[in-house]
């Protein structure tokens, strides 16, 4: 059944909304342009350091929520920043103790020796940085990762959900007001955006189970990003620039397109 749209709702629409109402949703989308783009910095920085490399990538992806189980930072840091620190026989020979797991009975009979030759000048001396006088910094570093833990992951995601699923809530409920698009594409670009959040939140914990996952967290981010921002510049362009036009459009909800 079709109901006629009353004629008092006619200025239903973005162009054609009253400016209190403007000025609400413009402050609106403008904090969150201004915090989507500091969110995309915030990854970058954090998650997209995660391989050493500038950029954030799948194996990013793959080292924040998986982990790296076959390198320590150990390891790591002595095939990077440390590998001037000792000759390369010597970093072969803690390299394979670590990759045994680091077992104490060969600390004590030969690498707390090693350790004390070649890196405690700083590793005892240099605040912030551990101390290799002591076997457990030792093995703290020795371990492999494993990722994200499953706490971490439990407050993230709910954070995540709550606090994500209010920003595309409203920036859904703006664009709903928009004139001139078709309902089928409407209903989509207000839609994707939930259901690529869960898409999301699901990848990190598949991708703590299996590294094999982390592209669904990329494909993820992407597609919320996209249905957002067509969304957030439909609005804008069309309470600021369509609006000059002077034309009267009508009730957005009733149009039938
Ligand atoms: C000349 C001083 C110096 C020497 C010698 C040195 N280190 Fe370091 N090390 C540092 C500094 C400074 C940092 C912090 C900056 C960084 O991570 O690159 C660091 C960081 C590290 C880290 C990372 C610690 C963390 O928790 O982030 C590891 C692991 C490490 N060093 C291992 C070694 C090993 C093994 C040796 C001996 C073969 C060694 N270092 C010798 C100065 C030194």
């Amino acid at each position: 059944m079709k109901t006629t749209p009353p004629a008092n709702l006619g200025w239903l629409n973005l162009p054609n909304l009253p400016w209190p109402l403007k000025a609400l949703f413009t402050g609106y989308l403008l904090v969150i342009g201004v915090g989507l783009c500091m969110a995309g910095l915030q990854i970058m920085l954090t998650h997209g350091m995660a391989d050493g490399k500038v950029g954030l990538s799948k194996n990013d992806i793959v080292y924040s929520y998986y982990g790296d189980r076959t390198h320590s930072k150990l390891e790591s840091k002595l095939n990077g920043s440390m590998k001037a620190n000792a000759p390369d026989a010597v970093r072969a020979d803690i390299i394979q103790w670590v990759r045994k797991g680091a077992p104490k009975e060969a600390w004590d009979a030969h690498y707390k020796d090693v350790f004390a030759q070649n890196c405690v000048v700083c590793h005892s001396a240099l605040p912030g940085i551990p101390n290799f006088k002591n076997f457990e910094e030792v093995q703290k570093v020795a371990a492999t990762s494993e990722g994200a833990t499953i706490q971490s992951l439990t407050r993230v995601s709910h954070i995540h959900l709550f606090g994500i699923s209010f920003i595309f809530f409203f920036i859904g409920f703006i664009f709903s007001f928009a004139v001139n698009v078709p309902k089928a594409l409407k209903v989509t670009a207000i839609a994707f955006p939930f259901a690529f959040l869960i898409i999301d939140i699901l990848s990190w914990w598949l991708t703590k189970l299996s590294p094999n996952f982390a592209w669904l967290t990329i494909i993820g981010g992407i597609g919320y990003s996209l249905a957002s921002s067509y969304m957030w510049f439909i609005s804008m362009y069309q309470m600021y620039i369509l609006s000059r036009n002077g034309k009267v459009y009508g009730n957005a909800w009733e149009q039938d397109l």
